[in-house]
């Protein structure tokens, strides 16, 4: 898990504090970054080694919600990034379609494991990426990048760069980045793990000028145990 250095004050990337925490932590940053990602990789791991995968509190039975915005947004398909896309039915579901190339990246081999077995042999239609989002070199070009709780664990700036960066490089001029995170009124943690809750205007502030808000909502998640999550969630469009 993240040190609790890194999370700052209200633990939020459209804080004032945000530029600040950077400045002042990068250097225990590096001193100590790669024990904390084993650490980020065996929270992870351990997770989906331990838990069915219905029973995780963000277990949805179908992604009714992203595959909506898809078909609005590209019906006629294109090539597609799950990122931490976990055991999520996402993929399941786009290659169904047809008409998407699907790329899934999570830090989690053991999710990756679960998720190419329930799809059995079209499990080769995909590509599978078993990596860290914030350091992986192996993304391609996409049409869209879709997030789904993930993105709100980067509870600190270095990571958040790391993370914009490699959207920046591999979504196309007038892709789209499709991002569910907890909203302000949300859980302070999840997983055990604290996160960063966000509004759309400071997702919008984050990913700066080059993106176009498209859409968003604030949806309501049900957890199998029946605790409600606000999440928000927002389209952008690449300019
Ligand atoms: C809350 S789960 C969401 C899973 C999936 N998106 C869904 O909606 O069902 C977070 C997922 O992100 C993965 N993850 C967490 N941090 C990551 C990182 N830095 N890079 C890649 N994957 C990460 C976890 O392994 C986990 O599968």
């Amino acid at each position: 898990m993240r040190s609790l250095d890194y999370i700052g004050t209200g633990c939020c990337a459209g804080s004032a504090n945000a530029k600040n925490d950077y400045t002042t932590m990068l250097g225990k940053h590096q001193l100590s970054s790669e024990k904390t990602e084993l650490d980020r990789v065996s929270h992870w791991e351990n997770v989906y080694s331990t838990k069915q995968t219905t029973e995780v509190s963000w277990f949805e039975a179908e992604p009714t919600t992203s595959l909506n915005v898809l078909d609005q947004l590209l019906p006629q398909g294109g090539r597609i990034i799950d990122v931490g896309g976990g055991a999520s039915f996402l993929v399941d579901r786009l290659v169904e379609k047809g008409n998407w190339d699907v790329t899934v990246l999570d830090i989690a081999s053991t999710a990756i494991k679960h998720t190419r077995k329930r799809l059995g042999e079209v499990a080769g239609d995909v590509h599978w990426i078993c990596e860290d989002i914030t350091e992986t070199k192996q993304l391609m070009k996409y049409e869209v990048w879709h997030d789904r709780a993930v993105f709100h664990f980067l509870t600190n700036p270095i990571d958040r760069q790391a993370y914009l960066d490699r959207l920046n490089e591999s979504l196309i001029g007038g892709g789209y980045v499709l991002v569910a995170t907890f909203a302000p009124d949300g859980p302070e943690k999840c997983s055990g793990l604290p996160v960063c809750r966000y509004s759309v205007d400071e997702l919008a502030n984050l990913l700066g000028k080059e993106f176009k808000l498209s859409t968003n909502s604030q949806l309501v998640h049900l957890t199998p145990t029946g605790k409600i999550q606000q999440f928000t969630l927002a389209v952008f469009q690449k300019v």
